[in-house]
């Protein structure tokens, strides 16, 4: 790892980080790649991007950690690999992306750490949050969103997903109770940084869940709202948002604005 990171500039003098939470089945991936879809429909550039994993080395101990090779050492020692993946990805992957004026989304991130190492794990708090401010070096996530919905809805999704022959990866097979403290964990995160979290309800159809992440993205992140959409757009048409106020504004507003929010002072 690189000695200290200069800190990041804040809004809008670089990309912004946007982390989607929750638990197995929520949909995070789903709403990262539609989420990406919109802001490029709008102009912007982005990439999404995954935890565990999103650069070559990262990837490498995502597998491990899958596997479950790692849980018989602890959920302390989870944690520490989960880190050294989180290093990688943010020295190669989203550091770099934010400096070039790229906007990240990633699904999952230091959160998932809290929730899984820390409130299920029961890895001390103190430790985590020694280890999370260590590892992030001031790459912190501008929003937030949890993905919140009953584990067994998001067990019965990430089931149906599966394809047959495969099994449930280290996480999945946990029992319920586990998923149901995650789901715990992560709206108390929320609740305890709700200037930069913002719940959504994941049972909705997904249509309507895009669209109430890409209303807090605009409210939170753009100085006038919506961005008016780029000519040409190939943003998927999948979303059930009526026609109305809403769309007319997106229309009514020029090229997007990033703004600077009060939550670029938590990457110092
Ligand atoms: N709002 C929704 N309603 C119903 N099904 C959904 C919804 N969003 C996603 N799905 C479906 O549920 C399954 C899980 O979604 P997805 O893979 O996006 O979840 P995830 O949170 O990334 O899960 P994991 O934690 O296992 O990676 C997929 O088959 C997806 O098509
Ligand atoms: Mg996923």
């Amino acid at each position: 790892m690189p000695a200290a990171q200069a800190p990041l500039p804040p809004l809008p003098h670089r990309g912004a980080f946007i982390t989607l939470e929750g638990g197995e089945g929520a949909g995070k991936t789903t709403q990262a790649r539609r989420l990406a879809e919109k802001l490029r429909a709008r102009a912007i550039t982005a990439i999404t991007t995954r935890e565990p994993g999103g650069s070559p080395r990262a990837e490498v101990l995502r597998e491990i950690l899958l596997s479950g090779l790692i849980k018989d050492l602890g959920a302390k020692a989870e944690a520490i690999v989960f880190a050294a993946a989180r290093i990688d990805h943010i020295d190669h992957t989203i550091r770099p992306a934010l400096l070039a004026g790229t906007w990240v989304i990633c699904d999952r991130f230091a959160d998932s750490t809290r929730a899984y190492q820390g409130s299920f794990g029961g890895v001390d708090p103190g430790f985590l949050e020694v280890l999370e401010r260590t590892t992030l070096d001031g790459v912190r996530p501008d929003l937030t969103f949890v993905l919140d919905l009953p584990a067994e809805v998001g067990l019965a999704r990430a089931a149906a997903r599966r394809a047959p022959e495969t099994t449930t990866d280290r996480f999945e097979s946990e029992a319920l109770g586990f998923h149901e403290t995650l789901r715990r964990s992560y709206l108390a995160i929320a609740a305890a940084e709700p200037e930069r979290c913002v719940v959504v309800d994941a049972t909705a159809d997904e249509g309507e869940v895009a669209e109430a992440i890409w209303d807090a993205v605009c409210s939170r992140l753009f100085a006038e709202g919506a961005p008016r959409k780029a000519e040409n757009s190939r943003e998927s048409s999948g979303s059930t948002r009526k026609p109305g106020k809403k769309r007319e504004q997106d229309e009514a507003h020029p090229a997007p604005a990033p703004r600077s929010t009060s939550s670029s002072k938590t990457l110092a």
